[in-house]
């Protein structure tokens, strides 16, 4: 792992307001294949994760949108944003007015992001850097969940965990594009978005990104 996480995401990104959410600043990168290449050689792991952490996801997104939209659903309530990246989600929700936000990321490179991006649009946001999905619901009040079924692994496990959460009395609100693993039939839709991303991470530079619930138990 690199000495300084912090150093190589200011080195290789640029930070600038998020398309379509431009009261939101992230340290953002242009090009998804040369970053990936610069973060193997840093770690020194040919496995290495993608940078998700330098690009606001079509999922992470939607949530923003809908925070602007409801700022209600986080004001004044503590909020958890599950697979963090930039911090998008959880600085949507700092700005719409929640009173204590965390963001939880595995990638240790997504930890320093959240951290300068929190630092660079003025919000706190307590960094958890580690897998909280075989922990107990946080003691919060509400969790966002963006853009978290593009891989089969993570999905398997993050609806169980929401669904403790829910259980717990936690609200959860979810964003995504439509990713293959979404598991549809848990979810009720609320809300809908366009929203501008990057050709070097999606099929078309504008999607489509949900805003969910999850369904209730019956
Ligand atoms: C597609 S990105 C979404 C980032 C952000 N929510 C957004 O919408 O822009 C998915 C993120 O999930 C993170 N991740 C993967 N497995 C995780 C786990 N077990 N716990 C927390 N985060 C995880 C990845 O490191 C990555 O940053």
């Amino acid at each position: 792992m690199t000495a300084s996480p912090r150093g190589f995401v200011l080195r290789h990104t640029r930070l600038r307001p998020v398309p379509g959410l431009e009261e939101v600043r992230l340290h953002l990168a242009d090009e998804v294949v040369p970053l990936w290449h610069a973060v193997q050689v840093e770690t020194d792991d040919p496995e290495a994760a993608l940078p998700y952490w330098a690009f606001a996801w079509a999922g992470g997104l939607a949530i923003g949108r809908y925070l602007r939209e409801h700022p209600e659903t986080v004001a004044g309530r503590r909020v958890f944003d599950l697979a963090s990246g930039s911090g998008l989600c959880a600085l949507a929700a700092a700005r719409a007015g929640a009173s204590a936000v965390s963001g939880a990321d595995v990638d240790p490179f997504a930890g320093a992001a959240i951290a300068l991006n929190a630092r660079a649009n003025g919000h706190r946001v307590a960094i958890v850097r580690r897998d909280v999905l075989d922990d107990e619901a946080p003691d919060v009040d509400v969790i966002l969940a963006g853009d978290c079924w593009y891989e089969a692994r993570l999905a398997e496990r993050v609806l169980p965990w929401l669904l403790r959460a829910r259980a717990h009395g936690i609200e959860v609100l979810v964003g995504d594009p439509g990713r293959r693993y979404l598991p549809i039939d848990e979810l009720v839709e609320l809300a809908s978005y366009e929203v501008r991303t990057t050709t070097e991470l999606e099929d078309l530079e504008r999607k489509h990104g949900q805003v969910y619930a999850l369904r209730p138990a019956e």
